[in-house]
């Protein structure tokens, strides 16, 4: 450090505020949400109750639970000109980038979120409207990339039911939701829903700390977890195993590569900076992936390349010694995989689950007065120069 600046590259060992939402034990691997454990909540509860849970702060009782869930199926169409803006993206687009774009995009739908004397305690509408249009607008984007009429919502199903329609159904047949595939994607919703100050979660509290709106804030959310690094890893989760599918299954020659220091290629899905030991959230998962595959009758050949990864890299030294375990992308994509959703449509499903999350620490910083964001840095470059002309240089 120099003088009164620490540098710590990637806030590694920098706490940035105070929180109350999420604990997090890295070395024995617990996770809680307003100090629930992950498992009960994944056990026992629904995702809409688990985001009341986050953003509130209680675990609601059945009144409170049916009126916010009515609230939430009330808000769950979008404004048809919403229809313009997805059209005007090229039909290659990352569904992520169109997803970050319509949620900052809402701002114009509502502008009273603009408003940036609102308190954090009167953005309640639109926190439900957002949470209620992600799944909507998450839908009509991944129908306009495949060429699909967009479905309307169906306000007499459940939250993950509702997507699921609004996602498959298509005109020339009916769709029946299987509960099975509902009830998975309900639970890897809890999963995501939030992690303390992560890559994404930082940003939504750093944008939202210059006052800058809710969806302003989320939409950028969006964007940092887009990256492979970040959300974006359980998409390249599966794009990892398939390639070592596609090789043979030479698991070795992968854990070669994820060790060599000279090749860029890591072990998608493994370590973590807090888990320095499994990700509860993993083991949730990897379990799930095993009854959602046998109950809907699939042999998916790439959960077996997974777990054969998974059993040679917990007996390796290289990870053993930097505590790398897999993470909560290793095994989600599996499951996604098993229920239809698109390999780019991953990180959506990412984005879904962690929304609660994010809104809850953008209400807990802006109701605790954060500051700006605004670190320091150790400066390296030159020292002071004499300007030099043109016709000088
Ligand atoms: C998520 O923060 C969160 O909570 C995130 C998240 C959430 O819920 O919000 O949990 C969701 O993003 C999970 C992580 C998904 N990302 C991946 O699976 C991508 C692969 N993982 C890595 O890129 C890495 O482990 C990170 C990004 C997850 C963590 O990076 P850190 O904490 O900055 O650790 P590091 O890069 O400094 O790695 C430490 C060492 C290095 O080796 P050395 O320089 O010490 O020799 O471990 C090595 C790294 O090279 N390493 C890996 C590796 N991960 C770390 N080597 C091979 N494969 C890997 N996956």
């Amino acid at each position: 450090s120099t003088g009164y600046i620490t540098l710590d590259r990637g806030f590694k060992n920098t706490g940035s505020t105070s929180s109350s939402i999420t604990f997090l034990d890295g070395e024995k691997g617990i996770l809680r949400y307003r100090g629930y454990s992950i498992e009960d909540l994944a056990e026992n509860a629904s995702f809409l109750e688990v985001s009341y849970l986050l953003i509130y702060g209680e675990l609601p009782d059945k009144t409170a639970l049916e009126s916010y869930k009515k609230e939430i199926t009330y808000h769950t169409l979008i404004h048809e000109d919403i229809k313009n803006i997805i059209d005007g993206f090229p039909s290659n687009s990352h569904p992520m980038g169109v997803l970050c774009s319509l949620v900052s995009s809402l701002t114009a739908f509502y502008p009273e979120s603009l408003d940036p004397n609102r308190s954090a305690n009167e953005v309640d509408q639109t926190v439900k409207r957002l949470i209620a249009k992600m799944p909507t607008m998450a839908a009509w984007a991944y129908k306009n990339k495949v060429g699909h009429r967009a479905n309307y919502p169906d306000n007499s199903l459940d939250y993950c039911s509702n997507f699921l329609k609004m996602m498959f159904a298509v005109p020339s047949e009916e769709y029946e939701v299987d509960p099975v595939i509902a009830n998975a994607l309900d639970k890897l919703l809890i999963l995501h829903a939030d992690h303390e100050q992560n890559c994404s979660t930082a940003t939504v509290r750093v944008v939202g700390s210059s006052h800058a709106s809710l969806y302003a804030s989320i939409s950028a959310g969006i964007s940092a977890l887009w990256g492979p690094l970040h959300g974006g890893a359980n998409q390249a989760v599966i794009e990892m195993l398939e390639a070592i599918q596609a090789d043979g299954g030479d698991v070795q020659k992968y854990m070669a590569k994820a060790k060599d220091k000279d090749d860029p290629f890591r072990l998608m899905g493994f370590g973590h900076r807090v888990y320095k030991n499994f990700d509860p959230r993993a083991k949730i998962i990897k379990k799930a992936a095993d009854e959602v595959l046998a109950k809907l009758g699939i042999d998916d050949p790439i959960l077996e390349i997974a777990k054969g990864l998974e059993e040679v890299a917990l007996n390796d030294e290289y990870f053993i010694e930097r505590k790398l375990y897999p993470n909560v992308d290793f095994y989600s994509g599996i499951i996604y995989r098993a229920i239809g959703i698109p390999t780019s449509m991953f990180t959506v499903m990412f984005a879904l689950g962690r929304l609660p999350g994010w809104i809850a620490q953008w209400k807990e910083m802006r109701l605790q007065n954060e500051p700006i964001g605004r670190p320091r840095q150790v400066y390296t470059g030159e020292v002071k120069r004499e300007f030099k002309t043109i016709e000088e240089r």
